[in-house]
């Protein structure tokens, strides 16, 4: 298996997380991605890249029932140890254990950016859904992955976006953490979504609730992070 240094940054990971998530997560994305679940009927649920089962946990909670999958077994331990009761399979979203049409909700939670074949991952997304149900996407947004902060912290300071048509993987470093972040122009991810059966029935790029006020002003400033709610067509076979 190819190393994209998850197994090596799973520690700090976990401790980045804590038992709220990091400031994306708890300030931010949540909240939307709660907002498309709650009062509608997803019995199961399948979390693509669970990580250490925050959002598993999230959905659990909800009353879903609810699998995580994620290649990384370090992950999937403190997943476990969190949530004992929890089912959490290791694996990859480029090949997934079920059987089509099983889940009436799959999640994507700030995964597509860590996938190496994205297009088999979405696929693979699509197969497992039932007709009808829905593919609840949060990524970073491509805006973000090919640029970067010319001078942060300084009043001038901007944000550069270059090379944006070019797909590459970066090694991305921050909190002890030393993973691979793939960057895809936005079409590479709308045309494998469009091509396989599925439907755009919710776009948001959420800004954030609350938090520190620098941190939200910083969030406002570029494009960072988008919610998509995909559904499988119901003629889907
Ligand atoms: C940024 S973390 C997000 C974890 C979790 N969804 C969350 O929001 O806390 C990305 C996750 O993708 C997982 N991952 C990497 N390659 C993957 C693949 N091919 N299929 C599924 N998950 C993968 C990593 O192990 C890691 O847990």
């Amino acid at each position: 298996m190819e190393n994209n240094g998850w197994d090596d940054s799973a520690e700090a990971w976990i401790a980045d997380m804590g038992a709220e998530g990091d400031f994306s997560r708890r300030h931010v994305l949540d909240a939307p991605m709660l907002a498309r679940i709650r009062g509608r009927d997803f019995r199961n649920a399948l979390d693509v890249g669970c990580g250490e089962g925050r959002f598993c946990r999230m959905l659990a909670a909800e009353g879903i029932a609810t699998i995580g999958i994620d290649p990384t077994a370090r992950l999937l331990a403190a997943a476990r140890t969190r949530d004992p009761q929890g089912r959490y399979l290791q694996g990859r979203a480029e090949a997934l254990p079920f059987d089509d049409a099983s889940f009436d909700l799959v999640i994507s939670y700030l995964t597509l950016i860590d996938i190496e074949d994205y297009a088999g991952g979405i696929a693979e997304m699509a197969r497992v859904l039932r007709p009808g149900g829905s593919l609840l996407i949060a990524n970073l947004n491509s805006f973000s992955t090919a640029g970067d902060w010319t001078a942060e912290g300084k009043a001038a300071s901007g944000f550069l976006i270059d090379n944006y048509l070019d797909e590459r993987a970066e090694w991305e470093s921050w909190n002890g953490m030393l993973v691979r972040n793939w960057h895809r122009p936005f079409h590479l991810y709308m045309q494998a979504l469009l091509s396989n059966g599925l439907r755009l029935v919710h776009f948001d790029e959420p800004a954030p609730t609350d938090g520190n006020p620098q941190t939200i002003a910083r969030y406002r400033r570029a494009p960072w992070l988008h919610v998509m709610e995909w559904v499988r067509d119901e003629r889907a076979p």
